[in-house]
């Protein structure tokens, strides 16, 4: 009984730790990846929205699939641009596991 209950709690630690890794690790990625795509070269000078403010609006899945794929975005939500004033997003070159990271990383702020 006793061993069951010692393996539980080490099991729980592992899937918690390993869980904090993970996090960790996409955070760091879709640090990288925004600095490696220049967003911020947009976003943070004008030539987009500012993220901090427009982002708390969107779910995380929406911020995903905003990067993945602007336009898809627009069709769904019916309007385009999303932000009055501004141009439209372009698709950047980022691999799935990149744009899931990003959206994590900005959804952290
Ligand atoms: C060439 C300039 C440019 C670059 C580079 C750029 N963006 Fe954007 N982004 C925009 C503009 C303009 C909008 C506003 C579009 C709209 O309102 O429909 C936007 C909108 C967004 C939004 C949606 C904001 C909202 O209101 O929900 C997100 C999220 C976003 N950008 C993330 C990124 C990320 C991540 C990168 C880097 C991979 C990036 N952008 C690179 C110009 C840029």
């Amino acid at each position: 009984m006793f061993k069951i209950v010692k393996w539980a709690v080490l099991a729980g630690i592992a899937v918690f730790a390993l869980w904090g890794a993970y996090h960790t690790y996409m955070l760091d990625l879709g640090k990288r990846n925004f600095a490696r795509l220049g967003c911020a070269s947009c976003h943070f000078s004008g030539g987009g929205p500012n993220l901090a403010h427009v982002l708390p609006q969107y779910d995380e899945k929406t911020v995903e699939d905003f990067i993945r794929d602007p336009e898809a975005v627009y069709k769904r939500l019916g309007r385009k641009p999303l932000n009055p004033g501004f141009g439209v997003m372009h698709r950047v070159k980022a691999s799935d596991l990149e744009v899931t990271a990003m959206a994590e990383y900005l959804k952290s702020w």
